[in-house]
């Protein structure tokens, strides 16, 4: 089968987006993740009492995705609803950045637009990347 497009990627996780456990922020977010060997993951945003406890839907994707055996991406989707456009947050592009190759496509976009999508690389999001 063709590999999804990344306005199939987006659609994820915009749909993902609605399983949003976003009480407090009432800010949902929604990812999407394909794998090399072309399965797809899909997080949301995990919100708690305990603000600080809270798991962005990025790294709820990556997790789901490597606790079922999956390491490595080949693109990134993220969508929120609101006016700005939703990169992942600092935490969330280093966790990627351990999972996908510097070249990744990260797609966003914000779930009243769906169809205007900005692409950017998992490198130009995250330079000079940690590793050791
Ligand atoms: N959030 C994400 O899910 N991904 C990000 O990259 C940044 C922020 C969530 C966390 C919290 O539930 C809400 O957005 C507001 O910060």
């Amino acid at each position: 089968m063709a590999d999804p497009s990344p306005a199939d990627l987006v659609q994820a996780a915009a749909r993902a987006a609605e399983a949003a456990h976003a009480p407090y922020s009432r800010y949902q977010v929604g990812a999407a993740l394909l794998t090399d060997d072309g399965h797809l993951f899909t997080g949301c945003n995990v919100e708690n009492a305990s603000y600080g406890l809270t798991n962005c839907a990025e790294r709820t994707a990556v997790f789901t995705a490597v606790a079922a055996g999956h390491t490595r991406f080949r693109a990134v989707a993220i969508v929120a609803r609101g006016e700005s456009i939703p990169y992942p947050c600092g935490a969330c592009r280093q966790v990627l950045a351990e999972f996908c190759p510097p070249d990744c496509p990260v797609y966003v976009a914000r779930q009243e637009d769906l169809d205007t999508i900005e692409t950017s690389t998992l490198a130009e999001l995250l330079p000079k990347t940690f590793r050791f």
